[in-house]
């Protein structure tokens, strides 16, 4: 493992990775905690703030090129923005069950399924986990 591929990219991707991975690892603290209480809604604030992050700083980098600058990838960072207001205005709701698939929906098919994706090989994050 080594950093190096990472502290050489671009400040967009750089900051794409670290928000990504600190939403990983706070996702899964906020899965496992109890819910409904203070911290599990603080936790969730800085969560959205990390995937804000993740969505919005995906939109300048451009490694994948398939439609013009863009990659399909792309597509999952809007249906992000679109799906991340939905689900916290679902808990300012109460409606407790459409939050709870909404956020899980989010981090399982999102950030775990992208995150795994960028282990393939070429990418940078392959560089990082297996060296090369
Ligand atoms: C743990 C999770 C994630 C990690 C470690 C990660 C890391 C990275 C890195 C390092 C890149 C730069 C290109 C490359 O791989 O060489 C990238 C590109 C990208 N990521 Fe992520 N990412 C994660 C999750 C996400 C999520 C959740 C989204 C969408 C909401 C997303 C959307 C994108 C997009 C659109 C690109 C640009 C595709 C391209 O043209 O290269 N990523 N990601």
């Amino acid at each position: 493992m080594t950093l190096a591929p990472l502290l050489a990219a671009p400040f967009a991707i750089q900051l794409h990775a670290l928000a990504a991975i600190s939403a990983f690892a706070l996702g899964a603290v906020q899965l496992a905690a109890p819910k409904g209480t203070i911290p599990h809604r603080a936790v969730g604030w800085v969560w959205v703030g990390l995937m804000l992050t993740v969505a919005a700083s995906s939109f300048f980098v451009h490694t994948i090129r398939l439609w013009g600058p863009w990659s399909p990838i792309h597509l999952l960072s809007i249906f992000t923005l679109a799906v991340l207001p939905w689900a916290v205005w679902a808990a300012h709701r109460h409606a407790v069950d459409r939050h709870r698939r909404a956020m899980t929906g989010l981090f399982f098919g999102a950030l775990v399924i992208a995150g795994l994706f960028t282990l393939m090989p070429g990418r940078i994050m392959h560089k990082v986990v297996f060296g090369g």
